[in-house]
């Protein structure tokens, strides 16, 4: 379970969003950027934030901790904006909150290099759970003390919004030819000789369990909670073992430390 905390007060909007999070102080004070459940896609969105934010931070990759908020929509009331106070009025209950690193700077590929083994680990997880926002122009990662942190798992694991078809786009190729990292010859072979075999079903059962009940009810086709959980977990089980076959867009590496061979990329 995710720690639970309830928002007191309501900071700012962080408009470089394009879903208008929020900055909001809680009732440990501690800061959270807020991801609203009525925003957008909704509870869909905040489902693929937790699954893949879990299994990230348990694959080893900096990811701030994630909590819940409950929200109680009066919140909004006060609120001058608009967008933001019908925000925060259709988002009362449950939300999603993440750490919130104070002084992170968006990342800047220019100003910031990084090695062919921590790029390869981050195009690698990006590849398993499809994400298509992790893009030069938004890169969706943060420089925060000197090092680099993952936040945004929003758009991925396409396959959530067509249940039926799932078999058919889990099996997709990536294409990582505009991803933030692309330019730093990831060592796609070496991270998935290390983090594939981590993905077990055991792994994912613990990061599943993490998605609170109320953003899994009534989903069409799944009777309980627990039976949209494994639908989660089954194709980032099936695609970990071949997904570094499946990518494309990337330079071939001079060197490859793993023992599952360079991996064509066209
Ligand atoms: N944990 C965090 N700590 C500090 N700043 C953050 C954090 N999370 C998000 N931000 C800031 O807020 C911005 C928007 O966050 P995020 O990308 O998660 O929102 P979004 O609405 O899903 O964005 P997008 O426009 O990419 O869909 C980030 O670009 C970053 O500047
Ligand atoms: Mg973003």
């Amino acid at each position: 379970m995710l720690k639970e905390v309830t928002a007191t007060r309501y900071i700012t909007p962080l408009r470089e969003g394009g879903s208008l999070p929020g900055l909001v102080e809680a009732d440990d004070l501690g800061t959270y950027v807020l991801k609203f459940t009525g925003a957008g896609q909704g509870r869909k969105t905040l489902v693929a934030e937790v699954v893949c934010g879990e299994l990230a931070r348990r694959l080893g990759l900096r990811m701030p901790r994630l909590v819940t908020v409950e929200l109680d929509a009066v919140l909004g009331l006060g609120e001058p904006d608009q967008q933001v106070q019908e925000l925060l009025r259709s988002s009362g209950g449950t939300n999603l909150g993440m750490d919130f690193l104070s002084g992170a700077l968006g990342y800047d590929p220019l100003a910031f290099p990084v090695t062919p083994e921590e790029a390869g680990r981050i195009v690698w997880f990006d590849a398993l759970v499809n994400n298509v926002d992790r893009s030069w122009r938004n890169p969706n990662l943060l420089v925060h003390r000197g090092e680099l942190w993952l936040i945004d798992h929003g758009a991925t694991m396409i396959w959530h919004h067509n249940w039926p078809s799932v078999d058919a786009s889990a099996n997709r190729r990536y294409d990582a030819s505009d991803h933030a990292l692309a330019r730093f010859v990831p060592d796609i072979a070496a991270a998935a000789a290390d983090l594939a075999p981590r993905v077990t079903e055991e792994l994912l059962t613990e990061v599943t369990a993490e998605i609170p009940d109320v953003w899994l009810a009534g989903e069409p086709g799944f009777g309980t909670p627990d039976d949209l959980r494994r639908a989660y977990a089954r194709p980032l089980l099936a695609r970990a073992a071949a997904v570094h076959e499946r990518i494309d867009g990337i330079p071939a590496p001079a060197r490859t430390t793993g023992t599952t061979g360079p991996q064509e990329s066209k």
